[in-house]
């Protein structure tokens, strides 16, 4: 008790006496607790073995897909731990969704209804690629009623049989983002926290795979990730971009963004910013 009250986590009343805070209250609920847990536990023996991994690379900039820190200490790469132990990726996809109530940007009422509109009742509004169970198209359904076309998401294997387990009313596919994106002429190809997974060249693979499937003048790409700012950047926001370290990854400023973005012949036409925090929605087209 005496680290949970040193760093404010619980209340100490008095002698032996605590009360919960909102911090100690929050940590109760199923997705953030399951957060903490896959921090704590699926994450904590890469964190452990950073200082011997950067060693390794003489100090350099992690970049290479092949030799991250996850494959340095779990030999394979972090998805593919995670889907070889059933309870780990249970717990996982809790803690995504649970890091969704905190960070949730939703997706901009705008750009879904024009979506919409531009598909009509039977065509594709939105793919949520590399999606998980659903958790940010069952919210962008459950706020606009209104539109009626599909909505899909498509993640990997185990993922989707757990998605596709809650009989959703969004359509589930199984689909690897290396492959070509077999949705074509959706109104919103949508990823949240997938790029911060992977390195640039990754990153760029992923981007042509949708952007090849994109129409233009009615296609819209959005990403939604942490716009880091170019200075100042947080504790928080520096503890999140170098625990990218697990996939050779970082998080991204607004410059890297867009860098990456045009590369691959999208432009970007606007960054919906968070309310609060950095996490933002990186709208783009066909350049
Ligand atoms: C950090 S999670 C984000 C999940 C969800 N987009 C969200 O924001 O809550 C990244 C997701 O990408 C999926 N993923 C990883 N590699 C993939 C691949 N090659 N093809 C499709 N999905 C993949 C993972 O299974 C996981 O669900």
């Amino acid at each position: 008790m005496r680290v949970l009250t040193g760093f404010s986590i619980v209340a100490e009343l008095g002698e032996m006496i605590y009360a919960h805070t909102a911090v100690s209250q929050a940590l109760t609920t199923p997705g953030i607790a399951d957060l903490n847990k896959h921090i704590f536990d699926s994450s904590w023996d890469c964190i452990g073995k950073m200082p011997a991994y950067l060693k390794s690379l003489e100090y350099k900039n992690p970049d290479q897909p092949e030799n991250t820190l996850s494959h340095y200490t779990t030999g394979t790469d972090f998805f593919a731990y995670l889907r070889n132990d059933p309870a780990r990726l249970v717990r996982f996809n809790s803690a995504m969704k649970g890091a969704g109530g905190i960070l949730a940007s939703p997706i901009p009422t705008p750009i879904l209804e024009a979506a919409g509109a531009a598909v009509g009742p039977a065509g594709v509004v939105m793919v949520d690629v590399g999606g998980g169970i659903g958790q940010v198209t069952e919210k962008a359904m459950e706020a606009h009623p209104a539109i009626k076309g599909r909505f899909l998401v498509q993640d990997l294997g185990k993922i989707i049989d757990e998605a596709r387990a809650k009989k959703p009313t969004f359509e589930v596919m199984d689909y690897d983002f290396f492959t070509e994106q077999p949705v074509k002429g959706a109104g919103i190809y949508f990823m949240r926290r997938v790029m911060h997974d992977f390195p640039d060249s990754k990153c760029r693979e992923i981007l042509r795979n949708q952007v090849s499937a994109m129409t233009a003048g009615t296609s819209r790409l959005l990403v939604c990730e942490t716009v880091l700012p170019a200075t100042g950047c947080s504790g928080f926001e520096s503890l999140a971009d170098i625990s990218r370290t697990t996939f050779s990854s970082m998080q991204r400023t607004e410059q890297q963004w867009r860098v990456l973005l045009e590369s691959v012949g999208l432009k970007v036409v606007k960054i919906w910013s968070a309310v609060a925090g950095p996490f933002g929605v990186i709208e783009s087209v066909l350049a």
